[in-house]
């Protein structure tokens, strides 16, 4: 079939990775979605950085917004990061344009998903975003086709890989929070203001968008109560470790008799159960669904790697024309519910 054109806004650690898979797997995609993909323009922005990937072919745009108005492609991809500015209005003009677009922000998303998601309906157009949580698990996914006939009560993990990475970093070498946080970052982990994943923002967004899927109810980033790592100290470790529990930071969506509770905190994990064995940056997230019972995925948080193989999933979905409703249903059949909060629980 005729290629499907693609443009990339973010030619960083997930757009380098997005490149490179696309141009190194690019026949076993073009076989599976039964057409290639084809970058036909990027945009980042400095032109001149040597990043590692040949993007020469593609046609060039300082501008992103510009981009995803004018540029010859299908779909755009938006991976430069932030709930506002650059990335919210390319965003919204892509889907004004009537492209559709896939994003890793889950900042965007946990913000202004609601407001996204009818514009790419009243375009007719898609907007995707399996690599915005947890990075190479397929959950978004899972929650909507393969665990989509459950009544889900429950939804909750290791949302965040810097988070993940520091925690099981000093607890097998002793060493500072600020010097594995300074790894994470060089690693490409962690996001630009880094104070989002240590003081449980980052885990907050993703959270917000697993409840929305879970339970079928509008984003609701605000009710998400959020406590990060920052306080964690090398001997609060030990102590865990001393009475059996590993410490872990969770993000928890659950329904109780109050309403949805949603809450960000670190954790006291027992050492046998399903959470306590996750290691570096690797995430995981279990769902609890009245049919199919318990069941975990585990998998890369973050990285270039990881997070391109999602970027790519969602291309591809597009590619074969398996698009669906950003949070599964169209915005008007989701269903506001009641907040509970950790005082009403
Ligand atoms: P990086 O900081 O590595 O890359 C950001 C890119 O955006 C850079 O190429 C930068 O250009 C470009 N950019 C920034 N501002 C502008 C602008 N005004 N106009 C044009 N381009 C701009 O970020 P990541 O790749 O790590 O993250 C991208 C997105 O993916 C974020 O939403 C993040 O939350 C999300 N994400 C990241 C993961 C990860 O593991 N890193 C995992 C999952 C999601 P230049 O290079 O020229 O400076
Ligand atoms: N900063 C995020 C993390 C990137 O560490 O999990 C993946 O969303």
């Amino acid at each position: 079939g005729a290629p499907l054109r693609i443009a990339i806004a973010g030619l960083g650690t997930v757009g380098v990775g997005t490149v490179q898979l696309l141009q190194e797997h690019a026949q076993t995609i073009a076989m599976r979605c039964g057409r290639p993909v084809e970058v036909t323009a990027v945009s980042a922005r400095d032109r001149c950085k040597n990043r590692g990937c040949d993007v020469s072919g593609a046609v060039w745009y300082d501008d992103p917004v510009a981009m995803a108005r004018e540029a010859e492609a299908d779909v755009i991809v938006e991976l430069i990061g932030g709930s506002d500015g650059v990335a919210r209005d390319m965003v919204a003009a892509a889907l004004k344009a009537g492209r559709d677009v896939v994003t890793a922000n889950k900042a965007l998303l946990a913000i202004h998903g609601t407001e996204l998601a009818r514009a790419a309906e009243a375009s007719n157009v898609h907007l995707t975003y399996e690599a915005a949580v947890a990075g190479g698990i397929p959950i978004v996914k899972a929650l909507r086709e393969g665990l989509g006939g459950n009544h889900i009560r429950r939804v909750y993990g290791i949302l965040n890989g810097t988070c993940n990475y520091i925690l099981t970093t000093m607890e097998d070498t002793g060493r500072d929070f600020d010097d594995v946080l300074e790894e994470a970052q060089e690693l490409g982990y962690a996001e630009a203001d880094p104070s989002f994943d240590v003081d449980g923002i980052d885990t907050g967004h993703k959270l917000a968008l697993l409840t929305s899927m879970a339970f079928g109810c509008p984003v609701d980033f605000e009710a998400v109560s959020m406590e990060g790592i920052r306080h964690v100290t090398a001997m609060d470790i030990q102590h865990a470790d001393e009475l059996g529990y590993r410490i872990k930071l969770l993000g928890v969506a659950e329904e109780t008799e109050h309403g949805i509770l949603q809450r960000v905190h670190p954790c006291m994990v027992p050492k046998n159960g399903p959470i306590a064995s996750v290691e570096g940056v690797f995430n995981a997230v279990v769902v609890e669904g009245d049919f199919v019972g318990r069941s975990k995925l585990e998998g890369r948080g973050a990285g270039a790697g990881p997070t391109a193989s999602a970027v790519v999933a969602d291309i591809m979905d597009l590619a074969a024309k398996r698009g669906a409703p950003t949070f599964g249903v169209p915005v008007d059949g989701l269903v506001e519910r009641p907040t509970a909060t950790i005082d009403t629980h």
